[in-house]
Parts: structure tokens; sequence; C-alpha cells
């Protein structure tokens, strides 16, 4: 099982098509489950999956046709968080054991009872000591990833909620990787060294994939072919998948 969590500090950069592009890549090898954990549910609305995991009833998923994609609604915008979690269990751990690779779509800084839920849910299953995040940022997005800390922040989160669903002592556990840091909707050309210079220090050893600004997209991503840079960095992420030990880590 390979989980990759798409993830992000701001709204509108691309989270919600990076992680469906990788979604429709991968699923050509792979039995990918999509997890729509928006608080809106993107996802779940363009695939009109309408009940959410989280609100114990209906169908919380849709198995998209003729693909190896099944999107579920783990969006929370109108429900309340189950206190007794056995109603979603079972749906849940039968969903994630019949894929072997899991997208998951974020809204930006999801740190909130729904994301822990299910992260709880998933880590008592698989008992796994990753977890594996692509950032998207937009251009000007760049100097704030910088200044504010963002990362040291969902490291410090993750570590402590898997480490406590795991049992384990937090002393010196650190589950995060980032594998890489998607540059979005980038237009004109972008000098690298403006990039590297303007993360400083951070995310040193993923690799920093520029997508163009696509005017297509804007009628929606489901709907045209994966642009080439998208396809590049399901390649990537397809290696990691079969030998996440090839890349070298951060
Ligand atoms: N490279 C691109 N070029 C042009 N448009 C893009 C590109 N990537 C995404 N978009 C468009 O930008 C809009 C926002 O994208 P998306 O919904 O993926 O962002 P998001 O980060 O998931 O937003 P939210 O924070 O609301 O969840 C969509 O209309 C999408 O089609
Ligand atoms: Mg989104």
């Amino acid at each position: 099982m390979f989980r990759l969590h798409v993830a992000g500090l701001k709204g509108g950069t691309g989270k919600t098509t990076v992680a469906y592009y990788l979604a429709r890549f991968l699923s050509d090898h792979h039995k990918v489950l999509l997890i729509d954990k928006t608080v809106d549910g993107t996802l779940s609305k363009s695939f009109g999956v309408e009940d959410s995991l989280f609100s114990c009833k209906g169908n919380p998923y849709i198995t998209l046709p003729n693909t190896n994609i099944t999107v579920l609604n783990a969006s929370y915008l109108l429900t309340e968080a189950p206190n007794d979690i056995n109603c979603i269990k079972n749906i849940y751990e039968d969903l994630v054991r019949k894929n072997n690779v899991i997208i998951v779509d974020h809204s930006q800084l999801s740190y909130d009872r729904f994301n822990e839920l299910e992260i709880r849910l998933y880590y008592d299953i698989f008992r796994t000591l990753t977890y594996n995040v692509v950032l998207v940022v937009g251009i000007n997005e760049l100097e704030v990833l910088k200044s504010l800390n963002f990362y040291s922040s969902i490291d410090s989160y993750i570590n402590k909620l898997v480490a406590e669903t795991l049992g384990l002592p937090l002393d010196n556990l650190t589950f995060t990787t980032i594998w890489a840091v998607i540059i979005n909707k980038v237009m004109g050309n972008v000098d690298e060294k403006y990039i590297v210079r303007s993360l400083g220090d951070k995310f040193r050893n993923a690799p920093k994939i520029l997508i163009p600004f696509y005017k297509e997209l804007l009628a929606g991503f489901h709907k045209v072919q994966i642009p080439q840079e998208f396809v590049s960095l399901g390649k990537y992420m397809d290696t990691i998948i079969h030998d996440p030990h090839s890349i070298v880590r951060r």
C-alpha cells in the first residue's frame, strides 16, 4: 500500500487537480483510491458522490466507469464528526484494503477532527511508519512558505498523531517525507535560482516541479488530457511507489 497526501498552504493552487491527475495516471498500473478529504467535497461533487463517509449513511464512494479509480467522499462541510466511529470503520477498511494506492486530496491547512479521525483509522489498519506528501504551491506563495514554517507544523502534528495511534513513544520519530514541491500555474519563464532563493533551505532534496498555467484547465480538469508535467510527476511517483529507496529523501 502506498498513500500520498496532496497538501498545500493556500486555496486554489491546484491540489485537487494534482490529486486527480495523479490518480488518473497511476490507475493504469494500480488500483487507486482517491480520498476527498476537502472541507467542501470538490471531487465528490464532480463525480456525484453525495453521502460523506462521516455521515454514516448511504454510499460514500463511486468507482469511475472503465477505470481503476474509486473516489471516496470524506468531505465534511455539513457533517458532524461521528462520536462512535464503528459506523464508518467497516466500509472504510474494506475500501482501503481493496486498493493499493491511496491519494488524499486535502483542503488548505486541514487540522481538524475529521482529518484526525481518518488518519487514525488508516494507521490503525496498516500500522505503517510513513506519511508521504507532495506540496502544491503557487509561485507567489514561495516566500510565504519559507517564512511560515508551514511544513514544520504539519510534521509535528502528524508525528504526534501517528505515534499516538501506533502506540509508539514520540521521541525522535518522523513519519513525513516531502517527495516533491509542485509550483503550479506558472506564467512565463521562471528562473530556477529564484525558486531556490525563495525556498531557502527548505525542501532541499525534494524536486521542484514547475507546471505552466494551462488555459484549457479552467474548463474543468477532468475534461482534458493529462498535461505533460502531470505525466512526469505521475512517472516519478510511480518509481517511488515501486521502490521508495530509489530516490534520495529530504
Ligand atoms: N496548471 C494550471 N493551469 C490553469 N489552471 C489550473 C492549473 N491547475 C489548476 N487549475 C485550475 O485552478 C482552479 C483551482 O484548482 P484546484 O481546485 O485544483 O485547486 P485547489 O488547491 O484544490 O483549491 P482548494 O483550495 O479550493 O481545494 C481549477 O479551476 C483548476 O482547473
Ligand atoms: Mg481542492
